[in-house]
């Protein structure tokens, strides 16, 4: 996605980096990080969500919808919603929560980066209890802040760090579910191979959650998939060999990884789902979904994802996908 900016203000939230905000797709708003090299990465502040990352060519690397409606309350189809607090469709509270269909603002006093930090060009989201909705807080009442980093770094890897703290002041613990649910640009969905989940079990909510444990090979696509992979490894890679493309997946504070394809009959379903779209995206989502996250009061959960595409070739030599995982 990457929509032409109607109008744009410049907020500065670095020495370093300028950020600039411009109005995208329905008129939403999206902070546009732009690094020397080229490499690129755009941010809705409805949602708080990644909705473009680009590569020192210009070439897309997340999946977003043509057919995305960006139009609220429904969510924006593609990049990185941010599934807060709850991930799944039980309950009382939106399918995947309401952080990703909510307005957030940048954060008028993120936590400090650290000194040696090589992430110089970033921006910091914050979403808490006045952005929510009278329903929200019926059904979630609590105090909260949830904050959101999105960073480029010096080779274009993309990191988002979260940060929620319990700020109940009635003594109530926090207790949420969390994923990034990362929706990655692939050549073919039939020419992609998922490597690190091996012989991890899963719940298949294709199956009434049902628990597996998958194979001892690697995850290939021909059906619809929609699985959350439990305790999964910190590591994992989505390599595209029509591409030659490897994109490597670090996960901190998440212990599982949902991966969903909703192939042909339910992308058409969806309504917000271009045809034969389901072909070129692959979500692979750090989460925590299996044991729910709980805060004290006072308490504060990070989680990371960071994102990496690498040439096959030069992570792996030969397209070797272990090697992918095993090595850095
Ligand atoms: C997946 C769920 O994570 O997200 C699926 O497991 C769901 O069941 C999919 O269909 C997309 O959800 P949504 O709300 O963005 O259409």
């Amino acid at each position: 996605m990457s929509s032409k900016a109607s109008s744009s203000e410049k907020v500065s939230s670095s020495e370093k980096a300028e950020l600039e905000i411009y109005k995208g797709a329905g008129g939403l708003k999206k902070v546009v990080l732009r690094d020397f090299s080229g490499y690129s990465a755009e941010v809705s502040l409805y949602g708080g969500q990644v909705t473009s990352w680009k590569n020192k060519r210009g070439e897309e690397l997340l999946f977003v919808s043509s057919k995305s409606a960006y139009k609220p309350p429904k969510p924006i189809r593609g990049g990185i919603p941010l599934c807060f607090p709850k991930f799944s469709n039980n309950g009382s509270l939106e399918q995947h929560g309401f952080a990703r269909i909510r307005f957030w603002n940048i954060d008028p006093s993120p936590p400090p980066l650290p000194t040696n930090s090589s992430y110089k060009t970033f921006v910091d989201l914050i979403l808490s209890p006045k952005d929510l909705l009278p329903n929200d807080k019926t059904f979630w009442p609590h105090s909260f802040e949830c904050r959101l980093r999105v960073a480029l770094g010096l080779t274009g890897e993309l990191l988002l760090t979260s940060r929620i703290r319990n700020i109940n002041t009635d003594g109530k613990p926090l207790t949420f579910s969390f994923a990034y649910h990362t929706y990655f640009l692939v050549s073919d969905i039939s020419e992609v191979r998922v490597e690190g989940l091996e012989t991890t079990d899963y719940l298949d909510n294709l199956q009434n959650k049902e628990r597996f444990t998958e194979q001892g090979d690697a995850l290939t696509f021909e059906s619809e998939v929609d699985k959350v992979y439990v305790s999964a490894p910190t590591k994992i890679a989505i390599l595209d060999h029509a591409k030659k493309q490897t994109f490597v997946i670090y996960k901190e504070g998440l212990p599982d990884v949902a991966v969903w394809n909703p192939w042909d009959k339910k992308a058409k379903a969806l309504g917000d789902f271009g045809y034969d779209e389901y072909t070129r995206m692959l979500c692979v989502s750090p989460a925590a979904v299996e044991t729910p996250i709980t805060l004290k009061p006072g308490e504060e959960w990070t989680g990371r994802q960071k994102l990496c595409a690498v040439p096959s070739s030069y992570c792996s030599g030969q397209l070797d996908p272990q090697r992918v995982i095993r090595g850095n």
